[in-house]
């Protein structure tokens, strides 16, 4: 137990979701009757069962795969030359699968017709103590790795066509599988993998690059302080934390309102883990609306915008389309996204040197943007400031937008008089006692440079007057593109310089 704080949490949370049932903590029919096999009915579920889905209801019971049974897998329908998913399930609660797996199901199904796709279901395993699934998790690696290497003896079965994809704690079981299994299996998927007892863990206790030929995992709900249910270390070839892997938008966390309307604390922590699940869906059933993350050290350099470039594969797509990539290292990427489907956004980097000729102290301006496009305007988008904004230098931010604008033609660049937040009200009180004698606050902004990070174009737009450069609260500038691309370094500037 390497987080005593952690764990508990986590406990209090179990708590709640088991509506304080006592019957919910302690499951009927303990672990050691199920895995000794005296006194177990013939007709007993196994503890870990291999459910090949035949049809996308739900209902339908599948086809149960008994390893060593030749006829079974044949009568099944199992296509031995095609795509293999095993979607694993993690700690549960109800006991029950829910809703979460048949949408995934169903979305293989939908976007890999031949594909075989094989619940393990290890519900009385996983039906358990959170401490007590943890347990278990070796074992029913154990257990799927021995069902691929019986696969791997029919000739015309290959590793490099299965995909394991589990979710919390069964992407760690995935991890095992990939670790006992002989050979290496093609991917493997970890959905929001589970971080209590595996946070800082042995790379051979946890899901971990070595585990398959590409790993590839989401994280959503890894917050920095209080309960992460999630893992915050990267643990594959690429880890992809979308909005900053902490909190998801339209869970209830990021705003007081928001999660009063949302309902109770635990149904918005299901919706920050799930939200790696349906990311996941996301990807497989709307492939004409790719989602991209971009390779960044931290998230607070992303939120800044300064990392918004797709060159040596800096970016890629998320979920199920994530391009291979095989590098030494971790590699962090992070995206923003929508609050439901299709999530994805379209991020912009704004680059805007902002000058201060008249102050001598330190202005911290509440800057808007609003973005015209051939398709469409954008609404007004606040600079989000990370730090602060640095005078007599470029500062860089990132936007984004729900919907596709097209070109972008125009921008209009605003100085809020009245503060939206109280971050920003205290910023602006700040800096009026920083400068009491001087009310008439100007900051002057020639040119913005902003670079698409779906289509990597860089553009420039300039002050539609280039003698009027001048913003001050409660006033707009706008800017016209006056380039492709951003000026050369030995370009000499056409613009008139302010003297
Ligand atoms: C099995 O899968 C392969 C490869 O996806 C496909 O070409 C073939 O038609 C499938 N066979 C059957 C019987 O569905
Ligand atoms: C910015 O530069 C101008 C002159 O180039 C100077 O007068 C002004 O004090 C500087 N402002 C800040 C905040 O450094
Ligand atoms: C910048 O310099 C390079 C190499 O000296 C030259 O080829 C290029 O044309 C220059 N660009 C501009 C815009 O002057």
């Amino acid at each position: 137990m390497r987080n005593p704080a952690l764990l508990l949490s986590f406990w209090s949370v179990y708590c709640c979701f088991a509506a304080g049932s006592l019957e919910n903590l302690r499951p009927q029919g303990s672990l050691q009757d199920e895995q000794t096999p005296t006194g177990v009915p013939a007709t007993a579920k196994p503890p870990v069962a291999f459910n090949l889905r035949t049809s996308k209801d739900p209902e339908h019971e599948g086809c149960h795969l008994s390893l060593g049974d030749n006829q079974l897998l044949e009568d099944c329908g199992f296509n031995m030359t095609a795509k293999t998913f095993f979607v694993i399930h993690g700690w549960t609660m109800s006991g029950m699968l829910e809703k979460w797996l048949h949408n995934l199901v169903s979305a293989l199904q939908t976007r890999e017709r031949d594909a075989n796709v094989v619940v393990v279901d290890w519900l009385p395993l996983a039906h358990q103590l959170y401490i007590d699934a943890v347990n278990n998790i070796r074992m029913v690696g154990q257990r799927v790795a021995g069902m691929l290497d019986w696969l791997q003896e029919k000739e015309e079965f290959s590793l490099g066509n299965v995909h394991l994809i589990g979710y919390s704690l069964g992407a760690h079981v995935a991890g095992y599988a990939g670790n006992f299994v002989k050979g290496t299996v093609g991917r493997i998927t970890g959905l929001d993998p589970a971080g209590p007892m595996f946070e800082g863990a042995d790379l051979h206790k946890r899901l971990s690059p070595d585990d398959a030929d590409f790993v590839d995992v989401l994280h959503t709900y890894t917050p920095s302080f209080g309960l992460s249910i999630g893992i915050r270390m990267p643990v594959g070839h690429i880890d992809i934390y979308p909005n900053g892997g902490d909190f998801q938008p339209g869970c209830g966390f990021n705003d007081v309102l928001g999660s009063i309307a949302y309902g109770t604390i635990t149904e918005a922590a299901k919706c920050e883990h799930e939200r790696a699940v349906h990311l996941f869906v996301d990807s497989l059933v709307n492939q004409d609306k790719p989602s991209f993350a971009f390779q960044c050290t931290d998230p607070n350099r992303f939120k800044k915008g300064i990392c918004l470039s797709c060159r040596k594969n800096r970016c890629n797509n998320i979920g199920y389309n994530a391009k291979k990539m095989r590098k030494k290292r971790n590699s962090k990427m992070y995206l923003k996204t929508r609050a439901g489907m299709p999530f994805r956004v379209y991020h912009y980097q704004m680059k805007i040197h902002i000058f201060s000729y008249k102050n001598s102290g330190d202005i911290q301006p509440t800057f808007y943007i609003t973005l015209y496009g051939s398709n469409a305007d954008s609404p007004d988008l606040p600079l989000e400031v990370v730090e602060k904004i640095k005078l007599n230098a470029t500062n860089t931010f990132l936007v984004y937008t729900e919907e596709d604008l097209g070109d972008l033609l125009k921008i209009r660049l605003a100085w809020e008089r009245i503060s939206h937040s109280w971050y920003n009200l205290w910023n602006e009180f700040r800096s009026y006692l920083s400068q009491p004698s001087n009310p008439s606050r100007e900051l002057h902004v020639r040119r913005i440079r902003v670079k698409s990070g779906e289509t990597q174009r860089k553009m420039t737009f300039c002050a539609q007057d280039p003698k009027k450069t001048g913003i001050s609260p409660g006033q707009e500038l706008w800017f016209h593109k006056c380039r492709d691309g951003w000026r050369m370094k030995n370009e000499t500037s056409p613009f008139v310089e302010l003297a």
